[in-house]
């Protein structure tokens, strides 16, 4: 049974069209505790007042997300900052001045204005500053700070495009800005400064090396390079996959590319003698090793250039559920700059299927 299905909208935003009625509308719609996607640098994001506590309820409710996995606030620029942190350090001051509007996440201490379901009571809240012309008019037209997480429903693929929201959202949300598809593909990086060592708990769109310049030495939170971010034992597909397609993934990661198409053409004969369909994650570069085999080949960016393979990377996976195998074979990528972040990203997407070459 289905209850309070919505009919969902959705709305064009042409570029310098920012400020126009359809905008000023939308935030009319979070002001009054409605739910709305839109697009980000990074990706599509579901977005709700992060002051009124029902409407945030809603988004959990929405994507069917844990309650205990908080959200991140968005706010229109560093200088409101003050206005819901009271303590700003030195060292927030000097990472907002490098990289907001952009990709960078802080979770910070002192957001207490903020309702407990934003930040599933953990005592610190995440904030950034969206380098998008629609989501900075979004915040501006709604005059609160807005919680949103990736517009997709719990533990698939992040939407990159507004169709990609509409097949996860489909009715239980008011609104989708479409501002045409996200630029980077891979969501902000998240970045604790609680201890006196920032901490990177998500790689994303701003690289290590990027904050390594302005912060000195930061760490890597051991769950980036893992399958889970859990200490418990993994269970491939289950609870702690994210990012995933509805097809299994098992990734394949090593330095030795040769080695790579080998043992994934191997695999591939595999499944085929099981009777099963092929689906095969590479870059461009190896994509006609796979190809004239009754394979679903799909190439996402080049094994070199890390932010091509981002920007291809979720409506990659969303493909494959729509081309029926029986597996995705994932090619893993050198986990350098941007890599370090689709890297992650297959990780969790993979839930523990790694085969290391
Ligand atoms: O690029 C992005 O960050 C996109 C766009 C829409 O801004 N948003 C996004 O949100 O990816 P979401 O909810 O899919 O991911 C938020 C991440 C989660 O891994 C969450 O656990 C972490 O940020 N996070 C949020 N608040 C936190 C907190 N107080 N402490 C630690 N981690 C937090
Ligand atoms: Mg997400």
């Amino acid at each position: 049974m289905e209850q309070g299905r919505l009919s969902t909208r959705v709305r064009v935003v042409e570029p310098g069209a920012e400020d126009g009625p359809v905008v000023l509308e939308a935030g009319a719609v979070l002001r009054a505790g409605g739910l709305v996607a839109f697009p980000t640098e990074t990706v599509y994001g579901l977005g709700a007042s992060a002051l009124d506590e029902q409407a945030v309820a809603g988004i959990f409710k929405a994507k069917g997300r844990p309650a205990d996995n908080p959200l991140i606030v968005h706010i229109d620029s560093f200088a409101s900052l003050g206005q819901y942190f009271p303590l700003i350090t030195e060292r927030v001051r000097l990472l907002a001045a490098h990289f907001w509007p952009g990709p960078l996440t802080l979770v910070l201490k002192g957001g207490d204005r903020f309702p407990a379901v934003v930040s599933g009571g953990l005592g610190t809240v995440a904030v950034r500053v969206p380098a998008h012309p629609v989501a900075l008019a979004l915040i501006r037209a709604a005059g609160v700070p807005v919680a949103a997480p990736s517009a997709n429903v719990s533990g698939g693929p992040s939407p990159t495009t507004a169709a990609h929201v509409l097949d996860d959202l489909d009715g239980r949300i008011d609104l989708v800005l479409d501002g045409g598809p996200a630029g980077l593909g891979v969501e902000s990086t998240v970045l604790a400064l609680s201890g006196a060592l920032p901490v990177i708990l998500r790689p994303g769109g701003v690289t290590p090396r990027q904050l390594e310049a302005v912060l000195g030495p930061v760490k890597l939170d051991p769950a980036v390079n893992g399958a889970s971010g859990d200490a418990k034992p993994r269970s491939p597909g289950m609870k702690y996959t994210h990012y995933a397609p509805r097809v299994p993934v098992v990734l394949f990661d090593g330095d030795n590319r040769a080695g790579i198409v080998k043992r994934i053409l191997a695999e591939a004969e595999n499944m085929v003698a099981r009777g099963q369909r092929v689906g095969i994650l590479t870059c461009r570069d190896n994509e006609l090793m796979y190809q004239g085999r009754g394979y679903a080949v799909i190439a996402t960016g080049w094994r070199d250039d890390p932010g091509s393979i981002a920007a291809a990377l979720y409506e990659s996976l969303r493909c494959f559920d729509r081309r029926s195998v029986d597996a995705i074979l994932a090619e893993g990528v050198p986990a350098k700059g941007l890599g370090l972040a689709v890297m992650n990203r297959l990780l969790r997407a993979a839930g523990g299927n790694v085969i290391k070459i």
